[in-house]
């Protein structure tokens, strides 16, 4: 076997030895030990989790993914051209399915040389790799199993890199650690690496409701699916279907947030964490916000992180955007 198809289509994985069950292990002792209680959403996404998020970008009351696949279709030849990137890294990549017209038009532009798709889920990321090394063959493809909210450092930094960070994900941080987000992946960026960051957009409230509250239970399964990573990695004795998939919106910090509802008492064993919790019925824990953006929000907190904003790009209703942002030459 030759060297180059050896390396292709395998994980470099950050996550791996002790280091996810440790963080697994601190994040939800933080969270379950809080008043009100909380557990952080990227545990959500074991295999189960990330076929769930599947199902949801193909729910009809989830427009995120057809507005944000529509601008692609649009814009990826622009995006392509104004950053002449040899590499794309994308962060939360999941099935990679919207990279493909990223790849695309660069590929037309003659730039492209690599791809790294970056995710916690390895068996997502496994299989969208093998799928674009075989769907582009010149394509040096390196998937990365990694946190990015810890190793944005750790990410092949040569080249000419644009980093795209698609799916409105950047909305899952709550504001404190988005601003440390940007800065980080600032820090960690050269003049000439460009930025394309996906935002869902403030708009009319029961749609958006409905978008993380569907009538099938799509969004509900995923939400509690969480409850059952827990249970197989940490011994947890959690009964899933005895939490109620909860969606509100909440105006004054436009942000979505998912939450699980006791539905009676419970006492609740972790055992890996010598830990038990108890719900009264009724209790809410939340398990992720979705923070919608207006215009003039993402382009003082890319500024502020030190990004030059270069394009904003909209679907046609005005429901998504992409902002598509560049490291100066000079800074100051
Ligand atoms: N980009 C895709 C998927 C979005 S869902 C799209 O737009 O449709 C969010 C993705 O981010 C999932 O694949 C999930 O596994 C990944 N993810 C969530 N938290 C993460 C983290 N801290 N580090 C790396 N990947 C993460
Ligand atoms: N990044 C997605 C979003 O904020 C994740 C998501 C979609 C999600 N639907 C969800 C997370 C339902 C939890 C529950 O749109």
């Amino acid at each position: 076997m030759s060297e180059r198809s050896d390396t292709r289509g395998r994980i470099v994985d950050h996550l791996g030895g002790d280091y996810l069950r440790q963080a697994l292990e601190n994040d939800v002792r933080t969270g379950l030990t809080a008043s009100p209680k909380w557990l952080p959403p990227k545990w959500f996404y074991d295999a189960a989790g990330s076929e769930l998020f599947s199902r949801i970008t193909r729910l009809a009351e989830y427009y995120p993914t057809r507005r944000e696949l529509e601008i692609l279709r649009r814009r990826a030849v622009d995006v392509a051209g104004l950053t002449r990137a040899d590499t794309l890294v994308e962060l939360g990549s999941g099935s990679s399915e919207k990279s493909v017209l990223l790849l695309d038009a660069l590929a037309n532009t003659g730039t492209l040389r690599a791809y790294t798709p970056v995710d916690v889920d390895a068996v997502t990321l496994e299989a969208a790799a093998q799928r674009l090394a075989v769907r582009y063959p010149g394509l040096d493809v390196r998937p990365v199993r990694a946190d990015f909210e810890r190793h944005l450092a750790l990410l092949p930094r040569t080249g000419r890199r644009l980093v795209a960070f698609l799916g409105g994900t950047i909305g899952n941080f709550p504001p404190a650690a988005r601003e440390v987000f940007l800065k980080e992946l600032r820090a960690v960026s050269r003049p000439g690496d460009t930025l394309l960051l996906g935002t869902d957009l403030v708009k009319d409230r029961d749609r958006l409701v409905r978008a993380y509250d569907d009538p099938q239970g799509v969004t509900a399964a995923f939400n509690r699916n969480v409850l059952r990573v827990l249970n197989r990695e940490l011994d947890a004795g959690f009964d899933p279907e005895a939490f109620e998939h909860v969606a509100v919106y909440d105006e004054d910090n436009e942000w979505i947030e998912m939450r699980l509802r006791a539905t009676r008492p419970m006492t609740v064993p972790i055992r890996a964490l010598g830990l038990t919790v108890t719900f009264a019925e009724g209790e809410q824990m939340r398990t992720e916000i979705s923070a919608k953006f207006r215009r003039d929000g993402v382009i003082d907190e890319l500024s502020r992180a030190g990004f030059a904003v270069c394009r904003w790009y909209t679907d046609g209703f005005g429901d998504f955007a992409l902002t598509l942002a560049a490291v100066p030459e000079v800074t100051g």
